[in-house]
């Protein structure tokens, strides 16, 4: 009798199926872990000396940033050319959007030179992924509006995953400006898939109307909102987003939702802080927390973040558009 074929090992497009990251939702546990035990290889050759490899080389990655970024567009740009890619940045100031083209026509504009990577934020929810249907190329979402920003919940999970070893069954509290935060979305639903329970502390005018349909506990005061969790993950207040006062003062909101050793207190004595940058010091969060190593994991969530969108971009490479490895026959 033929024994049985021996298992096939999976093609990387098998673990990861997706032409784009467009957000978190729709990824499963396994693909998530496939992300993050990636990430973990990237994060380890970013402490060597020579941090490149030529996975995308060839390749160009476009990043397409209608809003400000300081962490994200250089961590895309630092991980694709640790990948080998060819990076153009482009930003709304000093493009056409300026003189008043649509985002579709600078998309086209853009697919016709061919790019295979387009990495695009975005102000308004949901342009990132009308965008993704006119183009041939790989889109991922740095952030649309206040819907989602995939990267940074992944770049978070790393980090919590290395420093407390898990993520299923730890407590999150997400604190602060929820209803304007992709942030706070995008790590809503990731922890979830990850199975760990998380919580929404903010003033009522910070909460989405619909905070109960989001599956979380929801509280109003740190003390109990931040009471034996793990995790404390800090907001900015996105003033950028806001018409109209939402908060009395930056001072009343410090003395009642600032994070400071005080109400920190209340949280697990090992509990760990983050917050995705960019801080206002003195508002969200005290400085002294901010840059206490023991307690903060904000310089951490950096370094993960270039290991966590070189692992994107390498999970998304099995179906660039013509993909031939380097080294096939
Ligand atoms: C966040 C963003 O742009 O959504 N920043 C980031 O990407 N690190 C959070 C913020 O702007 O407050």
């Amino acid at each position: 009798m033929v024994p049985p074929a021996p298992p096939q090992p999976k093609a990387a497009a098998d673990f990861f199926p997706h032409r784009d990251l467009l957000g978190v939702a729709g990824l499963t546990e396994a693909q998530v872990n496939y992300l993050l035990d990636k990430a973990e290889i990237y994060a380890a050759q970013n402490r060597r000396v020579v941090k490149r490899t030529n996975l995308l080389e060839g390749r160009t990655l476009v990043n397409l940033f209608f809003e400000a970024s300081t962490r994200t567009r250089t961590s895309f740009e630092l991980a694709a050319k640790r990948l080998g890619a060819d990076v153009i940045n482009m930003s709304a100031e000093g493009s056409s959007i300026k003189k008043g083209e649509t985002l579709i026509d600078t998309a086209m504009t853009l697919n016709a030179m061919h790019p295979d990577v387009l990495v695009v934020r975005h102000q308004d929810s949901g342009a990132v992924a009308l965008l993704s249907k006119k183009v041939d190329c790989a889109v991922i979402n740095a952030g649309d509006g206040s819907h989602e920003h995939p990267t940074q919940a992944l770049l978070d999970a790393l980090t919590i995953r290395r420093r407390k070893g898990k993520i299923a069954g730890l407590h999150v509290a997400i604190c602060g400006d929820i209803v304007h935060s992709r942030v706070a979305r995008s790590n809503i639903q990731l922890l979830h898939i990850m199975g760990a329970h998380v919580r929404v502390v903010a003033p009522p005018t910070l909460l989405p109307a619909a905070a109960a349909n989001l599956g979380v506990e929801v509280h109003h005061d740190m003390r109990r909102g931040l009471r034996d969790v793990d995790i404390v993950m800090m907001l900015r207040l996105q003033s950028e987003r806001m018409q109209g006062s939402f908060v009395p003062s930056v001072r009343e909101y410090f003395h009642f939702y600032g994070l400071d050793y005080e109400k920190l207190g209340y949280a697990k004595p090992d509990a760990m802080v983050m917050h995705p940058g960019p801080m206002n010091r003195g508002v969200e969060i005290d400085t002294e927390i901010a840059d206490d190593i023991s307690r903060s994991a904000i310089a951490e969530q950096v370094e993960m973040g270039v290991a966590v969108r070189m692992a994107v971009l390498d999970a998304l490479s099995a179906r660039l558009p013509n993909f031939a490895p380097m080294n096939a026959q």
